[in-house]
């Protein structure tokens, strides 16, 4: 069979020789696709190694419909444009899309997937893993890999893929997965929500880059902005809250969307479990207070599960938290009969003295002890110091005067 194959390659090579010669008459001429295909048409053509080199009529099909269709195969196989006589070398060089899309090729360079394949790792993505090989669609050709509803599915091939997750080092893991699950996720894959976002709406196309990349829309400090294009409501009353002026003053402690809300897990805001489980969250950075707040009545109740009785967000806001001190902030004394009237329709000024949670300022609290560890841990060596010195000085003295009584003595005796 395979006998066979080579044999009815080598003859359909001399009708390809024949053309490519006859065509060669006046300027050399490159092959045709003709040419190409006398021998790559064939369904069941392989390379010697047993692999498919077939450009079947499926294919070609595809070929004709996509956005190369008008090209020449050696428009993309360059280095057989030249070529005087078939059969071409076995190996041939890689196809360079950047000689056409130098733009887009340029990006790709300062991504993570083409560094990974400079430095030799190579199960990283290259442009036919998202565009296709053949059969390459505009983005918004609806059957387009690039396609907005299809880029999941795209990146998932990889991403979603546990074999190439772990040869890849791929540390955050099976993305894809938790992403399916997620409101985003949901909202493209099921409901078909072009307004949401697929991971390069996140992530950019050919640039990605790593999270601990400042140039990267999932770098800590511009996660806000990434969220922001589409959330914009929400991000300006984030940017008017005690957190965004903390993370721009360059705190890293201060909380961004995903620490509330993750990255790839997002879930509707309004669910009991949410709800249950941000306020642990704020724990996180906070936690005296929550400590505190679960031995109210409020926080008891919400702990054992009912989150509307009154949970941290429902008296600070939750994206326009501000200082008590603050008088914008819904907990300022200003505010205080509103913010609790939302709930307790007759609260009055003495009702709001009610403490929601002892000891609320354990964050100051907390970098107040902070300060006082270190002034104690630099008291030990200065007590130490001091006294020290001082007994030394005062050995010398001693020491001085021992030796000087001794010799006030002999010069007592002469004198
Ligand atoms: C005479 C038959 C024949 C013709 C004509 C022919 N090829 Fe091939 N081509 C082959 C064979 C056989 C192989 C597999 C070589 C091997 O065993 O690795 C191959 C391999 C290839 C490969 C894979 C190279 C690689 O590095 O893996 C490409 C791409 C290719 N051909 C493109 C073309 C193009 C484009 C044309 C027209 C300009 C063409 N071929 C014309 C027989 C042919
Ligand atoms: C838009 C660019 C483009 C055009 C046009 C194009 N190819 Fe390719 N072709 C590729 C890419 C990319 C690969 C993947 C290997 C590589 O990167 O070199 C490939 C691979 C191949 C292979 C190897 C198949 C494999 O699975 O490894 C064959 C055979 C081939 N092309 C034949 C053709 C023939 C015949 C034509 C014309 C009818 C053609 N190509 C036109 C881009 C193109
Ligand atoms: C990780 C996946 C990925 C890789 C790798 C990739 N692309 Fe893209 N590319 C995309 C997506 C997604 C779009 C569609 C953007 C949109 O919706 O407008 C796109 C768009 C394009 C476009 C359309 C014009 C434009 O800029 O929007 C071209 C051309 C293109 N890519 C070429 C390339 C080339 C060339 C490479 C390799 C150097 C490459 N791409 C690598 C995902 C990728
Ligand atoms: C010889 C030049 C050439 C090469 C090489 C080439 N392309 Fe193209 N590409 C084009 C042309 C021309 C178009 C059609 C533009 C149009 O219709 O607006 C196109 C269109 C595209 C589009 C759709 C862009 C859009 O805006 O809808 C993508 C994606 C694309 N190419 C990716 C690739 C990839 C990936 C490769 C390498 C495998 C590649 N191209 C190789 C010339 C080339
Ligand atoms: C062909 C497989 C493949 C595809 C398709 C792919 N990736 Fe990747 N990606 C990888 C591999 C492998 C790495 C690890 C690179 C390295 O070694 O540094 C990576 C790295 C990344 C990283 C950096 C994280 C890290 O651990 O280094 C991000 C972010 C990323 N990819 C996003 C995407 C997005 C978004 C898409 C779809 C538009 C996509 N990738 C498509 C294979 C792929
Ligand atoms: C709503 C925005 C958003 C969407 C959609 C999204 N991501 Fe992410 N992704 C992020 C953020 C933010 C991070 C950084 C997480 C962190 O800092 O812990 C991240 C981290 C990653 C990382 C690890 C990066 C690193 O440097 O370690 C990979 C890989 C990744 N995402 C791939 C994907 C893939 C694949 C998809 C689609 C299935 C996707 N993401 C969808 C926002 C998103
Ligand atoms: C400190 C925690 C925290 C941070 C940081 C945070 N959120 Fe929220 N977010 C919440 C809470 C709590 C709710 C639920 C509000 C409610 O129940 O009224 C919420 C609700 C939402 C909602 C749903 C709207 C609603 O009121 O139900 C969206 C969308 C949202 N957040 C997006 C974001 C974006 C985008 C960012 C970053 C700019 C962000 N969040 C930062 C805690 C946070
Ligand atoms: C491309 C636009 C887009 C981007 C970027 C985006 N989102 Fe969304 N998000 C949406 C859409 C659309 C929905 C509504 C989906 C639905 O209701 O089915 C949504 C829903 C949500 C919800 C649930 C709201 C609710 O009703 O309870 C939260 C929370 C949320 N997004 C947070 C984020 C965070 C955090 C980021 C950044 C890491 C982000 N989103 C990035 C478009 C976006
Ligand atoms: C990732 C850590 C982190 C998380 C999570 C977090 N915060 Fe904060 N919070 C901070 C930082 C940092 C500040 C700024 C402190 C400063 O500037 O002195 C702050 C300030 C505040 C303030 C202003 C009072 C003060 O101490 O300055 C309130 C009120 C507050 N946060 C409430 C919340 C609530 C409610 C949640 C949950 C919905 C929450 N925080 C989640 C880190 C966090
Ligand atoms: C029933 C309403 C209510 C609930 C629920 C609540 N708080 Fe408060 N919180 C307040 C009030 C009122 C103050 C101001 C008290 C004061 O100044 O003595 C305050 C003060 C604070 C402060 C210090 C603010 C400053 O400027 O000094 C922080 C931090 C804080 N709360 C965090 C939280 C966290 C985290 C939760 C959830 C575990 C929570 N709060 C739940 C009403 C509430
Ligand atoms: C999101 C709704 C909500 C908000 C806001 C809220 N509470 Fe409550 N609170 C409740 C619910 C529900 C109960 C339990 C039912 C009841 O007794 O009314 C409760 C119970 C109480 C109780 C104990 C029961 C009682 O009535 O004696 C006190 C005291 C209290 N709240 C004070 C406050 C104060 C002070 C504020 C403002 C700082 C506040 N609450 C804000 C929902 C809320």
């Amino acid at each position: 069979m395979r006998i066979l194959f080579r044999a009815s390659l080598v003859a359909a090579g001399l009708l390809a020789v024949a053309v490519v010669a006859s065509a060669g008459q006046g300027a050399p001429k490159p092959p045709a696709n003709d040419d190409c295909l006398a021998c790559h048409g064939d369904p069941t053509a392989k390379r010697a190694n047993g692999t498919s080199i077939a450009f079947d009529e499926g294919t070609q099909k595809a070929f004709g419909a996509s956005k190369h269709a008008q090209m020449a195969c050696v428009d993309c196989h360059q280095d057989l444009a030249a070529l005087k006589e078939f059969p071409h070398p076995d190996t041939l060089a890689k196809v360079n899309c950047g000689t056409c899309h130098d733009a887009a090729q340029e990006k790709f360079m300062r991504g993570v997937h083409a560094r990974a394949r400079q430095d030799g790792r190579m199960l990283a993505a290259t442009c036919v893993d998202c565009h296709g090989m053949h059969d390459i669609q505009g983005a918004a050709e609806p059957s387009s890999p690039t396609n907005h509803l299809n880029l999941p599915a795209t990146c998932a091939k990889c991403h979603g893929n546990l074999d190439i997750i772990t040869r890849g080092h791929i540390q955050i893991g099976n993305v894809a997965a938790i992403y399916h699950d997620s409101i985003h996720g949901k909202a493209l894959e099921k409901s078909g929500l072009l307004v949401a976002p697929s991971c390069v709406d996140c992530h950019g196309n050919h640039d990605i880059a790593r999270k601990s990349e400042a140039t990267s829309p999932v770098f800590r400090a511009n996660i806000p902005a990434t969220c922001g294009k589409c959330h914009a409501g929400i991000k300006q009353q984030y940017d008017a809250g005690v957190h965004a002026a903390a993370l721009k003053k360059g705190d890293s402690r201060a909380p961004v969307c995903i620490d509330c809300h993750t990255a790839h897990a997002i879930q509707r805001a309004d669910t009991d479990s949410w709800r249950l489980a941000v306020t642990a969250e704020c724990g996180t950075c906070h936690a005296n207070v929550v400590d505190s707040f679960r031995l109210t009545f409020h926080g008891k109740v919400t702990e054992l599960g009912f989150s509307r009785v009154a949970s941290c967000a429902d008296c600070h806001g939750p994206h326009d938290i501000l200082p008590a001190l603050n008088p914008a902030s819904l907990v300022s004394q200003a505010n205080l009969v509103t913010t609790c009237g939302k709930c307790h329709a007759n609260a009055s000024a003495s009702f709001v003295k009610y403490d929601p949670h002892p000891n609320p300022r354990s964050y100051q609290r907390g970098r107040v002890l902070w300060w006082a560890n270190r002034f104690y841990w630099a008291l030990i060596p200065a007590c130490f110091g001091f006294f020290g010195l001082h007994s030394l000085l005062w050995f010398r003295r001693s020491w001085r005067n021992g030796h000087g009584t001794a010799s006030h003595e002999k010069d007592g005796g002469r004198a």
